[in-house]
């Protein structure tokens, strides 16, 4: 069976954008393969968190794994600072990294960009996130478009250590979704939704309820046209809902054009907020009721006792490999 790991940051609520890129893949795909889903919160700390928000937001993190769908019973669902392989293997990583290559990566450049003080760990961030994905024997890493580049970066440092040392990594694959793979931020649709994004309204969080979300869609940048339309380049607004309306009805875009053909843009977006409340309302109860229990701590001291099993073996090999420490077999 092929091997798929994947990783969220608990870093505020989760949005449309993580469940549609990410989450509805990991749900799809659980069954087919052995799967690795966790929670990284040492990729959390690579900008300021308030410790006691932190501890929450890994709590609510993996509640929202559970709540869409996540069978912990077959997958493992843990706690990334509760493996310490992978800071370990992380550092070996850096270690074969370029500061080049790092600084070329267009996540750290949006990040950074015009901030004075920018932590090191911004930049050292994707190495570890290759431990993350290394360290399981990865064949498939799904995931949004926004982490093509630090899967290929990946891939180069598993070839680069696989050459130097011998072979002991897996190479893995991203698998991005055909549609969804970037959802638009509602107030701006040629930048991404993001929940670190400080205008609220452009984007829709896992927990809004159905009045937030009425206003949010009513509030969403279309155009001047008027039809519901798909096109990239002249619709991105409408072209965004499409894509959120066609992914979670379960409709293509033909489909959605002709329902709407001769409407409105006022009938197409208190629809979709509909389909939208539809699709969340199942996941918030689950949600809700969660939080609530104690089977969270089970399920995350179950993932962490494997997930540390099979880490701390490969992290062996990978210190075997280098040279490290005294070789005592
Ligand atoms: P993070 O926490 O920013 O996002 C989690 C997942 O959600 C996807 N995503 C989106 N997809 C579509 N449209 C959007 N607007 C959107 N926003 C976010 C992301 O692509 C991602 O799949 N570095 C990663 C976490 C990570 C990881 C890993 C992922 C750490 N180690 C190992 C895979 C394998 C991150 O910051 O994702």
């Amino acid at each position: 069976m092929k091997t798929i790991f994947s990783g969220i940051q608990p870093s505020g609520v989760l949005t449309l954008g993580n469940y549609i890129g990410a989450m509805r893949q990991f749900v799809e795909l659980q069954h087919e393969y052995q799967c690795y889903f966790c929670i990284v919160d040492q990729h959390a700390i690579t900008v300021p968190q308030d410790p006691k928000q932190l501890r929450q937001n890994i709590r609510s993190l993996a509640a929202f794994y559970l709540a869409v769908g996540i069978d912990p019973n077959t997958a493992t669902l843990f706690v990334q600072s509760e493996v310490p392989a992978h800071a370990q293997a992380g550092w070996i990583l850096q270690c074969l990294s370029y500061i080049g290559e790092l600084e070329r990566m267009t996540q750290f450049k949006d990040k950074s960009a015009g901030k004075e003080a920018v932590s090191a760990g911004l930049l050292t961030y994707p190495p570890l996130m290759a431990a993350d994905i290394l360290l399981y024997k990865t064949d498939i890493v799904p995931v949004g478009e926004d982490q093509k580049q630090h899967i290929e970066l990946t891939r180069d440092l598993a070839e680069r250590f696989n050459k130097r040392y011998g072979e002991i990594f897996t190479i893995p694959e991203a698998r991005i979704p055909k549609v969804g793979a970037r959802i638009m931020s509602l107030a701006d649709p040629l930048k991404k939704m993001s929940k670190s994004d400080p205008n609220q309204k452009s984007y829709i969080t896992l927990l809004d309820d159905a009045k937030a979300i009425e206003k949010k869609i009513k509030s969403a940048v279309t155009d001047s046209e008027g039809t519901i339309r798909y096109d990239k380049e002249t619709k991105p607004g409408v072209t965004n809902l499409l894509n959120i309306y066609s992914i979670l009805a379960n409709k293509t875009i033909e489909q959605l054009e002709q329902q709407y053909a001769g409407k409105g843009y006022g009938e197409f977006k208190s629809d979709l907020a509909q389909v939208i409340m539809d699709a969340l309302a199942p996941v918030q109860e689950k949600y809700y009721h969660l939080m609530e229990s104690s089977s969270l701590d089970d399920i995350l001291d179950k993932g962490a006792e494997k997930a540390n099993q099979v880490a701390n073996e490969m992290l062996k090999k990978m210190e075997h490999a280098m040279g490290l420490g005294r070789n005592r077999g």
